[in-house]
């Protein structure tokens, strides 16, 4: 295959005329034969004012250049969409398979050897890693870096785990109006992404384990030199990557993926981690189940102390020697012959590497964990019969075996507008449906706020079940992902009343309805007609709900190139 800017010449019939023109713009930019002899970088970013997160990214983007420049390559920057999780409408996740289609086709249409992405805000590492494996060129991923944690009266506190338990207490009478305003400006106190074990911290963490991005590179903090440090590494390394070919296919096998579940247990990590992992196995040609990686996640206890289940943040786990060190400390629970982006084993980059560090850390001991229980757990079971996932670690041990009648929401319209009227007790379980993929592209909906009477009251939880997602940085009883959505399985069947059943231990989750009711519920359902999708506002929209698969299929396109 031609290497090179000279790869993949533009269509006009005339290759000999493509190269020229080509040669003419590329001489117009300023560069001569010297650079166009050289392997070509491509290094996708995604700066935006609309992701606040990526605010520190056009240094880490002149490091990442400075690196692929020092190791003989030239580095050509090119945008890829930017998914700042607070800033759009309905939610990011509508837009992680259009960022995977966009990368795919940009690194596949423009001449490249090999690319460094550069992602952090939640969906943007899922979507450009979608994007780059189905691309098949050598890739590496560099994350933006965690914010540094803040204070305020006198704690450390951060984004968001710590803006979700303000304003809860907020809706509870307990935080004042003036104490909100305050926080505004304190709990994302630097550039980066948020810093508790959120989706962005997860995502970052798993790239690392996956071996799509460098070891030690997950949490060195936005603002510091070492986030500098790895962007220049990265483009050092990724020159040499592109002369070994060494593509993610070559990379990711099913036990990178197990790894990862291990890591995503001992972390404490997201629960959007598994959809996007669940994705990315499926982009990388690798058989991978719910069930699998949920018994990957609960196979080791939480080594991580970091919010929302412990107590530090992501600087903490840096200062503890970072990922390298939490691998070395879980070695024994993994595949050490998976492969990394350094082109050895897993077993032979941590060679040397310690474990927990002999001073108090965030980063515990395997045989001294923050939890023994595990903090993420897959459940099956009448009401979700294709999975659905708890974060049990976030959750309130007294809810994980429950058993209450449901009070059923049809969409967050519904929900926002009847949740702070309905009568529950502290024993109701929440029940939110049309959140699915296919509805309504899997909002973070499903961390159902407590119904204020109830909060005033001094309920801080309650057992919440929803075809939804919710955020990383969020914690409570929460069961997500529930596949097959409301409009495709059971969870659109369940009336208010009805019992539920949560058993997380034994990862039941079960609608205690005769099979006979059901039946006959089912058929007042499709009398009803197609009510999957609601009004689809704009073409991407309309043709993702079309394609889109369940969450325990990582809610990606189900669309294949065919020859
Ligand atoms: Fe971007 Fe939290 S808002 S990572």
């Amino acid at each position: 295959m031609t290497s090179g800017i000279h790869q993949g010449p533009t269509s006009y019939g005339d290759d000999g005329f493509s190269r020229f023109v080509r040669s003419v713009f590329l001489a117009s930019a300023g560069y001569d034969d010297t650079d166009t002899e050289r392997p070509i970088i491509g290094v996708g970013h995604s700066i935006s004012d609309f992701t606040p997160c990526h605010r520190e990214m056009p240094d880490l983007l002149e490091a990442v250049k400075r690196g692929v420049a020092q190791a003989g390559g030239v580095p050509m920057t090119f945008p890829t969409m930017s998914l700042g999780e607070v800033f759009l409408d309905p939610t990011s996740m509508m837009f992680r398979n259009l960022l995977a289609l966009e990368v795919e086709e940009l690194v596949r249409a423009q001449p490249m050897d090999a690319v460094v992405l550069l992602g952090g805000c939640d969906k943007t590492v899922p979507g450009q890693l979608m994007g780059a494996i189905s691309a098949g060129r050598p890739c590496v991923e560099v994350v933006a870096g965690p914010m540094i944690a803040s204070r305020w009266q006198g704690e450390r506190v951060g984004a968001c785990t710590d803006c979700r338990r303000l304003w809860a207490g907020h809706r509870a009478g307990d935080v004042s109006e003036a104490d909100i305003e305050a926080a505004t400006g304190v709990l994302a106190p630097t550039g980066g992404t948020c810093m508790v074990m959120g989706t962005a911290s997860t995502m970052a963490i798993v790239a690392e384990v996956l071996g799509l991005a460098l070891p030690g590179s997950a949490t060195a903090p936005a603002s510091s030199g070492d986030r500098l440090r790895v962007g220049t590494r990265t483009g050092r390394r990724i020159v040499e990557m592109a002369g070994e070919g060494l593509s993610p296919q070559r990379i990711l096998t099913k036990s990178s993926f197990l790894n990862a579940g291990v890591v995503l247990g001992a972390v404490g990590g997201s629960t959007n981690a598994v959809v996007h992992l669940l994705a990315l196995a499926g982009r990388a040609g690798v058989e991978l189940s719910l069930a699998e990686l949920g018994e990957a996640a609960a196979s080791v206890p939480v080594v991580v102390d970091c919010r929302p289940i412990g107590q530090g943040f992501l600087d903490d786990l840096h200062d503890a020697g970072g990922v390298p060190a939490l691998l070395a400390e879980l070695a024994s629970c993994l595949n050490l012959e998976a492969a990394t982006a350094l082109g050895c084993t897993l077993g032979d980059a941590l060679e040397g590497v310690d474990g927990s560090p002999p001073w108090p850390s965030a980063l515990r001991r395997f045989d001294h964990p923050v939890s023994a229980e595990p903090s993420l757990v897959a459940l099956f079971g009448s009401l979700a019969p294709d999975g659905a996932v708890l974060k049990a670690g976030a959750a309130t041990p007294r809810l994980l075996s429950h058993r209450g009648p449901a009070v059923v929401f049809d969409g967050i319209e519904d929900m926002q507008e009847r949740l702070d009227r309905v009568e529950a007790t502290a024993d109701s379980v929440l029940v939110l449906r049309g959140c699915g993929p296919a509805a309504a592209g899997m909002p973070e909906a499903g961390a159902i706020p407590i119904p204020r009477k109830l909060a005033a009251a001094g309920v801080t939880d309650m057992v919440r079940i929803s075809d939804a997602r919710m955020s990383g940085t969020a914690f409570g009883t929460v069961v997500l992902h529930v596949a097959p959505e409301g409009a495709l399985g059971p969870l659109g069947l369940v009336r208010d009343g009805d019992i539920v059943e949560l058993d997380a231990r034994s990862g039941q989750l079960d609608l205690l309805v005769d099979e006979a009711d059901l039946e006959q519920r089912r058929r007042e359902a499709s009398d009803d007609g197609d009510s999957l999708h609601g009004a689809v506002s704009t073409r991407w929209r309309a043709l993702q709900a079309r394609l889109i698969t369940q969450a325990d299929q990582g809610a990606d396109i189900d669309v294949q190139p065919f020859t």
